[in-house]
């Protein structure tokens, strides 16, 4: 029986494993997406018929509750706010590993034996990581769903003060390990735990959230897996090494396209009073705005149009009335791509998914490193919601805030057609030089009603 399990585990381990590699391209993504749940079925069916299962009843409200849960989630959640559930789920997965793990210490407490050494340390080390996963994620949040500010909170003495409570809590954390069976030193250490959380999200700025829920993806995955380590369970240990480092991976990913550190994400509280009034006086200048009829009337006399869309493309759900607009301009023989900038919206790929959602075929989306030499010679580039991700400044200005971060170098194409809903910057907070340039032309409006007028007037011309 063991061997079976066993068996089963690794098979469940290679499912998880396959599943990410599908999971790294949109074409591939759905099978991926069925092999890891397939592997994570495996999973659960061998740890229920591992011999130490008694109470199925509990288990199976557990699944019941479990499922209501996330079928509800995947049902109803917008696409526009997966981050905040993410950072839920991994707020849930970081406390299910605390739980797991202090109540295998408080077994053996009450059973009135010493954990060994083996034990003891993963105990410590799934507590500590799972409890400031659950309260960091819970800010996390909390943040983007705007129940609290989304701006840094910051306070003088904070690095001194989350300095202190850190040196306590590795001190916490020896005494724990070298004497588990002392629990009010244990407790001492989960309430630290829980406290450090919070104090470590607060003051980062609601913009960098969603590479902080990466960050805490990849907490939760070192504490499943230390909680692996206390259960003796490998497939626990496999799959929680897979999303810790899958984790730090993203997170790196996302830190590079915006050309900023972790450490300058974590500490350098973004978005506190950096406000950015615009590249070198560019925000005093006049912006050239059009109607729905110029843009159709521009788009209908372009040979090669790239469409860049961002954040607000999302907000707006305007993806099918691209899909339209690309359709129809292609068949009058224009050449149509999509521009992929790798942190354009609020989650990776977030654009790819979006594109998908409606069926823009997949060799039409480009990615930013191939599509920037084509911009200088393209007739128009159409941005659609999109805002940092296009913004000059951070190639030229190095004063910004930005500068630095790779952008879709949209400034370089012959015309360009901006949609948004007014001259509110985008995620960075910061002004946007593109749309005082003299080929630019505003399109003010909602996305998708500004994209639909586009179509019509397009069809009657
Ligand atoms: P943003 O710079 O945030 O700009 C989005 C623009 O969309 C806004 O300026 C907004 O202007 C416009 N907008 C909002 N609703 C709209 C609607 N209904 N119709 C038309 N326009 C609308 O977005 P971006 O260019 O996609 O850049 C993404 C930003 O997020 C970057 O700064 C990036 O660093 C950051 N970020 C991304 C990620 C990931 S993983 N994607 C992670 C962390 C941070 P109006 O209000 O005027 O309409």
């Amino acid at each position: 029986m063991n061997t079976a399990i066993s068996l089963a585990y690794l098979a469940a381990a290679v499912c998880f494993i396959f599943g990410i590699k599908r999971l790294s391209s949109p074409r591939t993504a759905a099978s991926g997406n069925q092999i890891s749940a397939l592997g994570m079925g495996l999973a659960i069916a061998a740890t229920l018929l591992h011999g130490d299962v008694v109470d199925f009843r509990g288990i199976l409200i557990g699944v019941a509750a479990g499922s209501a849960v996330g079928a509800f989630a995947a049902q109803r959640v917008a696409m526009t706010d997966m981050p905040q559930m993410v950072a839920v789920f991994n707020g849930l997965g970081g406390a299910a590993s605390a739980l797991v793990a202090s109540a295998e210490l408080v077994r053996l407490s009450m059973a009135g034996q010493e954990p060994a050494l083996a034990i003891a340390l993963p105990v410590v080390l799934g507590t500590l990581i799972g409890a400031i996963t659950l309260t960091g994620s819970l800010i996390a949040f909390a943040k983007l769903q705007e129940i609290m500010t989304g701006k840094p909170i910051v306070f003088p003495g904070q690095q001194l003060a989350n300095g202190l409570i850190g040196a306590s809590l590795l001190a916490l954390c020896f005494w724990s390990v070298a004497d588990p069976t002392h629990l009010t030193v244990f407790w001492a250490l989960v309430g630290m735990s829980l406290l450090l959380g919070i104090l470590l999200v607060i003051p980062i700025g609601g913009a960098d959230m969603p590479v902080v829920i990466s960050l805490l993806n990849s907490y939760s995955g070192m504490a499943a897996c230390a909680t692996g380590f206390v259960l003796g369970n490998q497939v626990l240990i496999i799959s929680g090494s897979l999303v810790g480092s899958s984790g730090i991976i993203l997170t790196n990913i996302m830190c590079r396209a915006m050309n900023r550190s972790l450490f300058n994400v974590i500490f350098g509280a973004f978005g506190a009073g950096n406000g950015f009034a615009g590249g070198g006086g560019a925000s005093n200048g006049a912006v050239k705005s059009g109607s729905p009829d110029d843009a159709a009337v521009i788009l209908d006399s372009a040979r090669t149009v790239i469409v860049v869309p961002g954040y607000g493309l999302a907000v707006a759900q305007a993806q099918h009335a691209v899909r339209e607009l690309s359709e129809l301009l292609g068949a009058r023989g224009i050449d149509v791509k999509f521009a992929v900038h790798p942190v354009a919206g609020r989650m990776p790929g977030h654009m790819n998914v979006l594109l998908a959602e409606a069926d823009v075929p997949y060799e039409l989306l480009v990615e930013m490193d191939e599509i920037n030499s084509s911009f200088p010679h393209t007739d128009v580039s159409l941005v659609l919601g999109a805002n940092d991700v296009t913004n000059p400044d951070a190639r030229e200005n190095k004063e910004s805030p930005i500068y630095g971060m790779p952008i879709l170098e949209v400034d370089r194409s012959r015309t360009v057609m901006v949609c948004k809903r007014s001259m509110n910057p985008g995620f960075a907070g910061i002004d946007n030089p593109l749309y005082y340039l003299p080929q630019t032309m505003m399109l003010f409006g909602d996305a998708k009603s500004m994209v639909e007028s586009i179509l019509s007037s397009l069809r009657e011309l």
